[in-house]
């Protein structure tokens, strides 16, 4: 634990520039400083940093947040870790307070199973590169098999010779605890015998280059051993979240923006060393939800690589659908008879193998639709089940406009309906929604609390995550009420929050008064009836905190622990100030030709606040007030109508009154 102070001490002196500037070339541009994102390929810059803001967002990508979540993006550090890097680099000394002694244990076993597993990399290079035996076999079939001096260090490989127990002795002898040699399973639970003997070994890193593990391959050709052996699961091993070769592959794959998956080790190895870096290795099995998130965090297109036979594929393809549900562009590369990615690059070179890839590469449900349909040739019946396996797949992608296009595609290859597979497609969709809802309804703080999307906008915002394995259902844009005029008070409440968020500790000139306090004080009533959840917690916030006396700063948002908070605050701090063509076209309010709202706040909060009022009016006047004057009048309970019709004449005349104002036409 870092105390909080020092936190917010880290947290002062850190400029969010000065640490960005470390990774990506900034140049100025007015108050912000742009440059090419380091989180997705791009040749136009799009990143931009605020250093006024202290934040930073990719217009191309919508990844954005402070120092802090960069650090933990870019380098895949722990929020703890970011910290003691900028600690380090603003020369801040931690001094971390007293952890449990449970934290405390844990974190010296995890490392303790690193240090263990660092000892036997360094035995196995040793045994590669400095024993006779080591260069003569093990040294000798890496280079047979093409692989450079440099590319073997790259990758931690190495060798275990042939003897019952040469790593447990050298472990005894350098003083490592043997209980810890059988928990990352380098030997047997009895101690006396190495689990790797004979073998040429594979690190295995996890994504932040520490060794997880290690497969070891024969050299012999004998079929009754088996090719490759690996550590078993431990807690710094966890199969299906890693994928062979991300530490090395994850910065090529960011930049350019597509990650290709092969089936082994070798295969990784030979394309890395021929240049091709952008490569990972699931391993043998098929992808996993932990991996495919791996690779969804630095690449929205994925390349798979297939050299198997057409039975191996067609059960490859199934597996697919997981990655299709992550909002994934997946393409199907199939090598030409007889090579895998490593026999080809080894054969032709790194240049033919981009040039036969990017020829090649195959959208991922036209080949499924064209290798399926091969083989039903005049079968109605196998025809039938296949289109529903081609329209399950296409269902589970969230993208509607995706989704159109490959149902109308697809209606032409298979030769049906483009009618009976849309139908087919909502049928299923709306299945899965419900198991979504149902869920939901179980759990009531998960999908219903996420901001909502509005198209208009020009920035994207961060995809939703998919985090929930046994929710198979597509991430939807969050449901909106009734669609058109009676469309819900989102935006007004956003607008509010807005201001709240940018604003709220600027001091009215007038009134002398804070602008949060000016905002939460003209809309006390209507706290709780906010129509989107988050935008209702973030105003309830700011209330709480006026009645301890303080004011909210924009801060307060930026660094709030709860992520849909900070996210939130993020989004709407870096939202493009001139999107009044939208804003009018798509609203209704007729926007005067305002400067940036930084300049203009208090216009800018008066006509938010009016608006804001209008649509609570409208709300009113149209459906809650005319909804209890029907019951009161259905329950005869004449007085209450009475009153009832009162408060409605006022609201509608204050609603016209603020419409006037606002410029706004309300229907009758
Ligand atoms: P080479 O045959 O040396 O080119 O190795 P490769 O990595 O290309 O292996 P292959 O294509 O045969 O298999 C692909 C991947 O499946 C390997 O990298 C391993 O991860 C896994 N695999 C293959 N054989 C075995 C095995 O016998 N046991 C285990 N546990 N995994 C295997
Ligand atoms: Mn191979």
């Amino acid at each position: 634990m870092i105390p909080p102070k020092q936190v917010q001490d880290i947290l002062d002196a850190t400029r969010i520039e000065e640490v960005i500037e470390e990774f990506v070339t900034l140049r100025r541009r007015g108050v912000n400083m742009i440059g090419l994102c380091p989180f997705h390929g791009e040749k136009t810059p799009s990143f931009n940093v605020n250093p006024a803001r202290n934040i930073f967002k990719c217009f191309g990508c919508g990844k954005g947040g402070d120092a802090i979540t960069f650090l933990r993006e870019h380098e895949n550090l722990s929020y703890i870790d970011a910290l003691k890097w900028l600690a380090r680099k603003y020369n801040i000394e931690i001094q971390e307070t007293e952890r449990t002694p449970e934290q405390v244990a844990e974190m010296q076993f995890t490392d303790s199973l690193y240090i263990v597993n660092d000892f036997a990399l360094k035995h196995f290079q040793e045994q590669l590169f400095d024993t006779d035996e080591g260069k003569s076999v093990a040294l000798a079939y890496f280079k047979q098999r093409g692989l450079r001096e440099d590319t073997i260090r790259a990758f931690g490989l190495g060798y275990a010779p042939e003897q019952r127990d040469l790593l447990i002795r050298r472990a005894r002898a350098t003083g490592h605890n043997i209980d810890l040699v059988k928990k990352v399973g380098l030997c047997s639970q009895d101690g006396g015998r190495d689990f790797f003997r004979g073998r040429v070994m594979f690190a295995i890193h996890n994504i932040s280059g520490k060794v997880a593990a290690f497969a070891g391959r024969t050299m012999s050709s004998d079929k009754t051993i088996p090719k490759y052996i690996n550590s078993p699961e431990t807690e710094i091993y966890i199969k299906n979240k890693t994928l062979y070769g991300a530490f090395q592959a994850k910065k090529a794959i960011r930049q350019q923006d597509e990650c290709l998956l092969v089936e082994g080790y070798m295969d990784v190895i030979s394309l890395y060393q021929a240049g091709i870096e952008n490569v990972v290795a699931s391993s043998g099995t098929s992808l996993t939800e932990g991996q495919l998130q791996l690779i969804k965090r630095n690449t929205n297109n994925l390349k798979i690589l297939y050299d198997g036979d057409p039975a191996g594929i067609k059960a490859a393809l199934r597996g697919l659908d997981l990655a299709l549900e992550q909002d994934l562009n997946v393409r199907i590369c199939l090598l030409p008879d007889g090579h895998d990615p490593d026999s080809y690059v080894q054969t032709f070179g790194g240049e033919a193998f981009k040039t036969f890839t990017t020829d090649n590469a195959k959208d991922f449900i036209l080949f499924k639709t064209s290798i399926l349909l091969e083989e039903t040739k005049g079968d109605p019946m196998r025809k039938a089940t296949l289109v529903k396996d081609i329209v399950s797949s296409i269902s589970k992608i969230p993208d509607p406009i995706k989704r159109s296009l490959y149902l109308k595609e697809c209606s032409s290859l298979l030769e049906v309906s483009e009618q009976a597979l849309i139908s087919e497609s909502n049928k299923l969709i709306s299945t899965l929604l419900k198991k979504r809802e149902e869920k939901a309804a179980r759990q009531p703080s998960a999908a219903s609390d996420s901001p909502p999307n509005f198209g208009g906008y020009e920035w994207p915002t961060d995809p939703p995550s998919v985090g929930d394995p046994v929710d198979t259902a597509p991430v939807f844009p969050p449901r909106r009420e009734g669609e058109g005029m009676s469309r819900s008070d989102e935006f007004q409440e956003r607008d509010i929050v807005r201001l709240l968020v940018q604003f709220g500790n600027q001091v009215l000139d007038k009134e002398g008064v804070s602008i949060a306090e000016f905002i939460l004080v003209d809309i006390s009533e209507s706290l709780s009836d906010f129509d989107n959840s988050l935008y209702g917690k973030m105003a309830g916030l700011c209330y709480d905190l006026l009645l301890e006396q303080k004011t909210p700063d924009q801060n307060f948002f930026i660094h709030h622990p709860e992520k849909e908070i900070s996210d939130l605050a993020i989004d709407l701090l870096t939202s493009p100030f001139d999107m009044s063509h939208n804003w009018e076209a798509r609203w209704g309010y007729p926007l005067q030709n305002q400067p940036i709202p930084d300049l203009n706040f208090d216009a800018d909060m008066r006509q938010a606040l009016d608006r804001f009022k209008l649509r609570k009016l409208n709300k009113l006047c149209n459906v809650l007030n005319p909804a209890r004057i029907k019951a009161a009048a259905e329950s005869e309970n004449m007085e209450e109508v009475i009153r009832l019709m009162r408060i409605q004449e006022k609201l509608k005349s204050t609603r016209n009154e603020l419409a006037k104002k606002t410029g706004t036409i309300v229907l009758p």
